[in-house]
């Protein structure tokens, strides 16, 4: 097998690497790094959590000179040598914080320059000297613009998540920050989705890139050690469903994207009332408090990150067992890069999407351009039984840990308008239907919780003489009738009512 060594790495940063327990190359490392070494500009695509950080990140520091080298005195000094760009604050810091570890022992100074947080101590460090900036763009430009950072000497650039980076929201500054470096600049661009309309309008940057794939084509952009579920749900059940997913078999940590930032904040809210330690991570928070949240979720202190698609790229935490899309994401590249939040570097990882009706459709064009076998989603209740089959969740699970909190008198309410006052009608059912069939009651219990139980379709509205408990028995007896068999129906809930709705 190659080393490190072999492929021509430093010993300095060799020796760093191994003691971070990093010691044989990874594909698309021993892919680019030979190349990269030498200076030429290059596209790297690689899966999700297969390491590109270091596959960029060790040659920008092998190609910067260490102030401890006596060549180190012909360089303008305390200028930057190398210029790394990402999308969000978070992977800016993550990034620095590898190459800080990989360039322990040269000696570089890595600064990450982001937004959200006080000039002062990135402008002082900028005084002071650095070698390796890694930055969001907004600041960047910022600082530039005060020639507080100069961009003229850097020996190399690189966009992680370059096709992020490349895309409309990013490019008028990310054209801006690259003529600020000078035209011999090594490029590197990386990213686990490389569309070829990117890939042309990266070349315009670039100098005869090499374009190097760790693997050979784009339909197998997600890893196959993930294993992926889809299902079709209720709004109203997810929560519930959620906390019971939280208990199955092999579950440690969560990441759950949602579509907004109140969606991540109450849907954190809901699961933390369930028992469950959970953060929100989206933008409408203040800097540190984002920073904090990602920090306890590294440390253990909690299991579950509520996020937006600000952590869908890049971000690497240890531990993560499950993804869950809680509503559809918006196209085939960020599904790709939130599932990729689970199962990197050798993991395996579970991937849960949960699909509204209405976005049914949105998630066909996914399963289309990934080349999936998800085409009909399974209708899924928290009840359902290929659920806990699938999952492998103990019959009997509730989707809450801690006692219901108190009813509260006066109730914000998520949707006015939605809803009649909790305090009046506790005990009541309304129906939710898709183009005029009702397809599901949901419920509202003594405690103030909201249960939702599928109607058999089948039966119509002419079922309206059962009870609900009638229609409860039938469909954890059965799994006859409708899609919601699941598959090989032999699990543990053979035993049968093991997947009561709780009430
Ligand atoms: N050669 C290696 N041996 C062992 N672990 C490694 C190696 N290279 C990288 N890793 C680890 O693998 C994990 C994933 O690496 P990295 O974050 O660079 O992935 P990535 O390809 O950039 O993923 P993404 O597309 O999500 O950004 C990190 O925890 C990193 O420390
Ligand atoms: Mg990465």
């Amino acid at each position: 097998m190659t080393t490190f060594r072999e492929l021509g790495v430093h010993p300095e940063i060799c020796d760093a690497l191994e003691r971070g327990g990093i010691t044989t190359p990874f594909a698309i490392q021993e892919m680019t790094l030979s190349v990269a070494l030498m200076g030429t500009d290059l596209i790297g695509q690689a899966r999700t959590g297969t390491g590109k950080t270091l596959a960029f990140g060790i040659p920008v520091l092998q190609r910067s000179v260490s102030p401890k080298d006596p060549d180190y005195a012909e360089l303008p000094q305390g200028k930057p040598q190398a210029l790394i760009v990402a999308p969000t604050r978070e992977l800016a810091l993550q990034v620095s914080s590898d190459l800080t570890l990989a360039s322990a022992d040269r000696g570089l100074r890595v600064l990450t320059v982001y937004g959200g947080v006080g000039y002062e101590p990135q402008l002082e460090a900028l005084e002071a000297g650095v070698d390796v900036v890694v930055g969001t763009p907004g600041r960047l430009i910022d600082l530039a613009n005060r020639k507080s950072l100069d961009l003229s000497h850097v020996h190399a650039v690189v966009l992680d998540e370059a096709d992020e980076m490349l895309d409309l929201g990013f490019l008028p500054d990310v054209e801006k920050l690259m003529r600020m470096t000078p035209e011999t600049r090594q490029t590197m661009l990386f990213s686990a989705t490389m569309p070829a309309a990117i890939v042309s309008l990266a070349r315009t940057y670039m100098r005869h890139p090499m374009n190097i794939r760790a693997e050979s084509s784009y339909e197998n952009a997600t890893v196959p050690a993930t294993a992926q579920f889809i299902y079709q749900c209720h709004d109203l059940d997810k929560p519930e469903i959620i906390g019971r997913l939280l208990q199955a078999e092999d579950a440690d940590k969560f990441i759950v994207f949602t579509r907004t930032k109140r969606q991540a904040q109450r849907v954190a809210d809901d699961l933390a009332e369930r028992g469950f330690a959970a953060s929100p991570l989206h933008g409408d928070m203040a800097q540190v408090a984002r920073e904090k949240a990602l920090a306890k979720f590294r440390e253990d202190k909690i299991r579950v990150l509520v996020a937006t698609d600000v952590a869908a790229r890049g971000i690497d935490v240890r531990g993560v067992s499950h993804v869950i899309n809680y509503t559809c994401p918006e196209d085939d590249k960020t599904y790709v890069h939130r599932i990729g939040r689970t199962g990197r570097a050798g993991a395996t990882g579970i991937a849960i999407t949960l699909v509204d009706w209405q976005d049914l459709h949105r998630w066909k064009l996914i399963n289309k351009a990934l080349d999936l076998p998800f085409d009909e989603p399974l209708e899924t209740y928290s009840t359902s039984e290929h659920l806990f089959h699938d999952q492998g969740i103990a019959p009997g699970t509730k989707g809450r840990i801690a006692d219901p909190k108190p009813v509260e008198k006066k109730e914000p309410r998520e949707r006015s308008g939605d809803r009649a006052p909790r305090n009046r009608n506790r005990n009541r059912t309304r129906t939710r239907s898709r183009g005029g069939e009702v397809v599901a009651e949901v419920k509202t219990t003594e405690s103030g919780e909201k249960q939702v139980e599928k109607v058999e379709s089948s039966a119509g509205s002419g079922s309206g003489s059962s009870s609900s408990r009638n229609r409860r028995r039938r469909r954890s007896r059965g799994g006859g009738g409708g899609q919601g068999g699941g598959q090989q129906g032999a699990g543990q809930n053979s035993q049968g009512g093991s997947a009561p709705a709780g009430h």
